[in-house]
């Protein structure tokens, strides 16, 4: 193996080590598709998730079953209706729908056992009719007034996975079709879980198919990487006419979880190996994350900081886009380099040299590999200039040799290394030739966004 692959593998496993300590004893609550359980990968799903349960991550499980619910009604002649995606549900069609849950929630009962995995079926979920809405009557079809929480936390304790088959009962034993999405969102909710999985059979909500708010975070491919609370709501108010889209019924859902105690919601493709694996332990991710707690942040570099901020600095010393430093030098301008850690790892840094009152350097600017291309180097540079202005200086200035296009894209103007701060002028290298760019803080005209993102 080259040096460039063990390198990344070791950042993978440090990365994933820092999220294994994370949520170790940590409530997921994990919906999965119905049309998955028929994927030839889907036995590895299962395998993936009686690892988490191994490593001490409390697992919950809500088998969809649509698919296998249209199979049997297919298969025994009785038709049900779908209004506005939800299944009108007859007396008669109960007892199918009844066999179509348990069904799928014994198929994953028999996989986990095959991974030796202790998972228990319950009627755990409290419902009530959805009632006649818009002159149609919804009949056996139901919603979920509230699930049992302490025995199923009892059944977490011993150890076993609980799986929900979406059913839920009345006081009186009636039983009632459920949207498992709602169930497992309801769920996550009311054991406070730390994150709720919709395990889909597509790639994740793409970002062209929406209207979508301003600096959304979206992938190479195409796919909403993540959104916080107020991103998510501002999606679902942008998006209001296309309120049953099955995709904005999941935002609608994940974005209610947030706001009741739920830290992070996951809309991950599981017809991909080791996709929930790659989710959770990565700060990249997989798929797309609704998120109510702290993900990303800046803060001043500390002393224990100093060897990460190195590590993350190396591949630019060595392509020469940065000049080499030491621990030593670090340590000596601690107070002018920041930080920008996701998740409580650090994945860029950067500094702000103060020279005068009027003048100031940003410097050391480093964003790790695998993070590139997500906006980073940005953020960093806004909050060094935010920086500068709390200082009062009047103009921040950059020598660059890689990288004038993003200088210049971000508002910086290409300047003379006459304007450079008598000190600077003196530590100036012919040999390496660096231009010289600056940013002028004096005009409000200036105080307007960074351009590049
Ligand atoms: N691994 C982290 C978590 O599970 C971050 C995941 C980020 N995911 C994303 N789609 N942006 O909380």
């Amino acid at each position: 193996m080259n040096q460039i692959n063990l390198k990344e593998q070791v950042n993978i496993i440090r990365e994933a080590f820092g999220y294994i300590n994370q949520f170790k004893g940590a409530t997921f609550v994990i919906k999965l598709d119905s049309t998955l359980i028929e994927h030839p990968f889907f036995s590895l799903v299962i395998k993936d998730i009686a690892l988490l349960h191994h490593m001490g991550i409390k697992i919950v499980i809500v088998p969809g079953a649509r698919q296998r619910i249209d199979e049997i009604l297919k298969a025994f002649h009785v038709r049900c209706r779908i209004v506005n995606g939800t299944r009108i549900t007859s007396p008669g069609a109960i007892p199918f729908i009844k066999m179509a849950a348990f069904d799928v929630s014994n198929k994953i009962m028999t996989l986990l056992a095959e991974n030796n995995t202790h998972g228990i079926i319950g009627n755990w979920a409290k419902a009530r009719g959805i009632g006649v809405i818009n002159g149609i009557n919804y009949q056996n079809s139901g919603i979920i007034e509230k699930v049992n929480s302490d025995i199923v936390k009892t059944v977490l304790d011993q150890g076993m996975i609980p799986i929900f088959p979406n059913i839920g009962w009345s006081a009186k034993g009636k039983p009632y079709n459920i949207s498992s999405n709602e169930l497992a969102a309801t769920i996550s909710q009311e054991l406070r879980a730390a994150k709720l999985f919709f395990l889909a059979d597509f790639e994740g909500i793409t970002a062209n198919t929406y209207k979508l708010p301003r600096n959304v975070q979206v992938t190479a491919d195409g796919i909403i990487s993540r959104m916080n609370v107020t991103e998510a709501e501002k999606m679902l108010e942008l998006n209001s006419s296309r309120k049953h889209d099955f995709k904005m019924e999941l935002i609608s859902l994940a974005h209610k979880a947030c706001t009741e105690g739920v830290q992070r919601v996951h809309i991950v493709d599981g017809r991909g190996e080791g996709m929930i694996l790659k989710e959770i332990f990565s700060s990249r991710g997989w798929g797309t994350m609704i998120y109510a707690n702290d993900f990303e942040n800046i803060r001043p570099m500390q002393h224990a900081d100093i060897g990460e901020v190195l590590h993350i600095m190396q591949p630019s010393i060595k392509e020469r886009s940065l000049l080499p430093r030491t621990a030593e030098e670090l340590e000596t301008n601690m107070e002018d380099y920041v930080v920008f850690e996701i998740d409580g790892a650090i994945h860029g840094c950067g500094a702000l040299h103060i020279h005068s009152s009027d003048q100031a350097e940003v410097a050391a600017l480093a964003v790790d590999s695998a993070q590139a291309n997500q906006g980073i180097g940005s953020k960093l540079m806004k909050y060094l200039l935010q920086k500068a202005r709390a200082a009062k200086c009047k103009e921040v200035f950059v020598l660059t040799t890689q990288a004038p296009d993003w200088f210049s894209k971000a508002g910086f103007k290409e300047a003379s290394v006459l304007s450079l701060p008598e000190s600077k002028k003196k530590q100036y290298n012919k040999n390496r030739n660096s231009l010289v760019f600056t940013y002028s803080l004096k005009r409000k005209a200036r105080q307007r966004r960074l351009r590049v993102e």
